[in-house]
């Protein structure tokens, strides 16, 4: 039987391994599983366990308010080796491209014990943008024995590094598993209530090479737009990090078509994505989310490591420069055609399958 570990930190970690976790779980002939969370995230890692059922066998407890990379690249290599020590798992699964997964699979070569990653050989190219991310997931990939990359180009991302061919499966994204139970007919929320007969506008943002005057910017460029558009309503479920609530709150308020809300739980973010006219945004998942839901979505950033999002036609990178942004959000506003255009849904992330076939892969 072979002994899995799954080490996540972050509520997107979360998201797309919880899937996985309870798949392995339900094979208690094939798997002996483990679930160490590193506590990267706090409250929006505690939302996401409590929606899908985990409760970790390990946790690091790393987190602290304003926390540096320094911070918990080195309280996650440290404490992650106790446990690694004590468990000695056959093979340790990390997600993505956060410092817990780079941290997480650092301390498994120090150890020698072999690493998988889901959601291998994603790449912008730059290591930095995003940043860290796009060093952190080419980190997790020089140490990793299972590449789990979710589409066809993830794959050849790593055959052009030189990783081996038969270490690598085409799985889907795991966060594409997660959907599919959470959009639900008839979904109702106060908030949603709030906004019904307006268009609504889904904002989120939180990267760090953002933070400071870009996200300024982008807050403003959002506000400017919304004040010449009376039919829109915009909901924020803003991250909790204080630097994003600090320019958020600065730019804001005072704007009584937008509404600050708190981080929503995964069930109710799905929801309203489905329920939104656009999204705005600099996250990663919610560029995988939306395609499938057919909601346009316009990306503020420089690059982006999902260019299948950008060839469905779904996403549009529009970057951080605020005349830039209004021109692109008024646009799609007020050109029907070029909305029509974006919001056809596809799939290119996946069929909602991807944990069956991680766990076919690690069983075999
Ligand atoms: C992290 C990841 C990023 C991922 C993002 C998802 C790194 C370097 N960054 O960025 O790749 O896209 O998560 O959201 O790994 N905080 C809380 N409670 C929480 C979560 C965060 O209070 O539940 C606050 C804390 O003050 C914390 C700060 O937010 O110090 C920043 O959190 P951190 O995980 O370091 O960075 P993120 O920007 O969230
Ligand atoms: N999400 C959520 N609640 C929110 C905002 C986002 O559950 O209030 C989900 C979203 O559906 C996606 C994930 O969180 O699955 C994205 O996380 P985030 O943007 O924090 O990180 P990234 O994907 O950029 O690493």
């Amino acid at each position: 039987m072979k002994k899995v570990m799954l080490v996540f930190g972050t509520r997107p970690e979360a998201i797309k391994m919880c899937p996985l976790v309870n798949e392995i779980k339900s094979r208690p002939g094939e798997f002996e599983t483990t679930v160490c969370v590193t506590g990267q995230h706090r409250e929006m890692l505690e939302q996401v366990l409590r929606v899908f059922d985990v409760v970790p066998d390990h946790d690091l407890a790393i987190m602290k308010p304003g926390q540096t990379l320094f911070d918990v690249t080195c309280d996650v290599l440290l404490r992650l080796k106790a446990v690694l020590e004590a468990e000695r798992p056959d093979v340790v699964l990390v997600h993505g491209d956060t410092t817990t997964s780079f941290a997480a699979a650092l301390a498994c070569f120090y150890l020698q014990i072999p690493v998988g990653h889901v959601e291998a050989g994603l790449r912008t190219r730059d290591i930095y943008s995003p940043w860290p991310e796009e060093f952190n997931r080419q980190a997790v990939d020089i140490v990793s024995g299972y590449y789990f990359a979710p589409t066809e180009a993830s794959r050849r991302n790593l055959l052009d590094e030189g990783k081996p061919t038969d270490r690598i499966w085409v799985t889907g994204n795991t966060g594409i598993d997660a959907l599919a139970t959470t959009v639900r007919e008839g979904y109702a929320h106060p908030e949603l209530e709030w906004a019904r007969g307006s268009r609504l506008i889904l904002v989120t943002a939180h990267r760090r090479e953002n933070l400071g005057e870009p996200m300024h910017r982008m807050f403003r460029a959002i506000r400017r737009v919304m004040e010449e558009h009376p039919d829109t309503k915009a909901i924020y479920p803003i991250h909790m990090n204080p630097l994003v609530r600090k320019a958020a709150h600065e730019e804001l308020d005072g704007f009584d078509r937008l509404r600050i809300v708190e981080p929503l739980e995964v069930l109710d973010f799905h929801n309203f994505m489905a329920a939104s006219h656009l999204i705005l945004t600099d996250s990663g998942g919610i560029q995988e989310e939306a395609p499938g839901l057919g909601k346009p979505v316009l990306v503020m950033r420089d690059t982006t490591e999902r260019p299948e999002g950008v060839e469905a036609g779904t996403l549009k990178l529009v970057g951080t420069d605020e005349d830039v942004i209004c021109r692109e959000f008024s646009r799609l506003l007020s050109d029907a055609d070029e909305y029509a255009r974006m919001s056809r849904a596809s799939n290119p992330y996946g069929d909602g399958h991807a944990s069956e076939r991680i766990a076919d892969v690690l069983a075999g």
